[in-house]
């Protein structure tokens, strides 16, 4: 059997008559870019978050950059994150002129480790930039806390995580700004790169659809910018798919909890972790081998039986070759548990278009592999 580890295709099908309209919407509509579409889709994403304010772009890494330049974040500037994330969350940092600070993360969600901010914190610091990785949000009640004690700034990184929610708060009401990718493989992903700030503050709102579009506000009048925009037809495709998402969540979570109990026991596994009273949605379902050496022959293992295992991310930001590239960073705290999840992180394949027979397999093929470890 081959098992996927994408089902872009199987979902454009699923829904085809929808994405199609859209796309002769606005192919007939003869504006493509800063159409009607992108601001329908705007107004959508925004009401669906329960915020104020959404502005498209064109990916996840423009939309980091640009809410750290709308929110004033540059030279000098201490930007407090995660290392075991995409790159692009320190990237963004960088591309802002700004210093990436990183501290470890915990060891059981893998995302950053409230516990250890405060110690990092310098008067430099500006803002605090959590990655609600795999699908599931940092602890923002305690990331909130901190950064009213200390008068800090807070941006989202939100490129894996559209549905989540924590036990008693929403993506977006704790901080200063949400930055989302609807880069394909994200759980909500138009078929190119796309990204969107989403904010209560209107000040952030207008700062980026001025940023966004070479400074303009009005046309021929420019100030300094930049041309990131969400293009209209993404936007119709993104506007077909937002409808689906809570559901396409949920078959997520159906087959993430397929996984944890079809491998509950395997000793040499320690399975995706969902805080009590969080709504994971599973992005990525990521198991560890017990043993670093046991990762690369697990993966293996499994490719070479048809399933299309993949790992996020492997090589940890600070173990990059070349790292930091003359960039400005600062490691603040050991980062054991980060290095931990980068050794021995493996991606089971995961969409909502997954069939029970396709989970099935790859738990079978797990606990085979795991039957024969120590
Ligand atoms: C955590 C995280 N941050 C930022 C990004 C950047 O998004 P994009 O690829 O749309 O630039 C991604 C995804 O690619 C991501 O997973």
């Amino acid at each position: 059997m081959q098992v996927p580890f994408y089902g872009h295709v199987r979902q454009y099908h699923n829904i085809q008559a929808e994405i199609d309209a859209k796309l002769r919407e606005v192919l007939e509509s003869g504006q493509y870019v800063m159409g009607p579409m992108l601001g329908r889709f705007e107004q959508e994403l925004a009401a669906y978050l329960g915020m104020k304010y959404a502005v498209g772009v064109g990916n996840g890494t423009d939309a980091l950059w640009l809410a750290f330049l709308a929110l004033g974040i540059g030279a000098g500037d201490e930007c407090i994150t995660t290392v075991n994330t995409f790159f692009a969350t320190a990237e963004a940092i960088w591309i802002a002129n700004a210093t990436a600070v990183f501290v470890d993360s915990d060891p059981r969600t893998n995302c950053i480790d409230p516990a250890l901010i405060e110690a990092a914190i310098t008067p430099r610091t500006k803002a605090l930039v959590p990655v609600h990785l795999y699908g599931q949000c940092a602890d923002m009640t305690a990331i909130r806390r901190i950064a009213d004690r200390h008068n800090l700034l807070v941006i989202e990184d939100n490129a894996q995580a559209i549905g989540a929610r924590g036990d008693g708060f929403k993506i977006g009401e704790l901080s200063d700004a949400v930055c989302a990718s609807f880069i394909i493989q994200k759980n909500l992903g138009t078929f190119g790169d796309g990204g969107a700030v989403i904010t209560n503050s209107e000040k952030v709102d207008r700062a980026i659809r001025r940023l966004r579009n070479h400074g303009s506000e009005k046309r021929s009048c420019h100030s300094m910018g930049y041309n990131s925009r969400l293009d209209d037809l993404h936007a119709g495709v993104l506007s077909a798919k937002l409808k689906h998402i809570d559901h396409w969540n949920d078959l997520r979570r159906q087959w993430a909890a397929r996984y944890s109990e079809g491998l509950a026991g395997a000793s040499n596994i320690t399975l995706a972790y969902e805080v009590p009273g969080y709504r994971h949605i599973y992005h990525l379902y990521v198991i560890e081998t017990r043993r670093p050496e046991q990762r690369d022959p697990l993966l293996e293992f499994l490719n070479d039986r048809g399933i299309d295992a993949k790992c996020h991310y492997p090589i940890a930001i600070h173990q990059q070759d070349g790292y930091p590239w003359g960039q400005p960073a600062r490691i603040a705290t050991p980062l054991t548990n980060s290095e931990r999840n980068a050794a021995c992180c493996i991606s089971l394949p995961m969409f909502p278009e997954l069939t029970a027979e396709e989970v099935d397999y790859v738990i079978e093929k797990l606990r085979e592999w795991d039957r024969t470890q120590s």
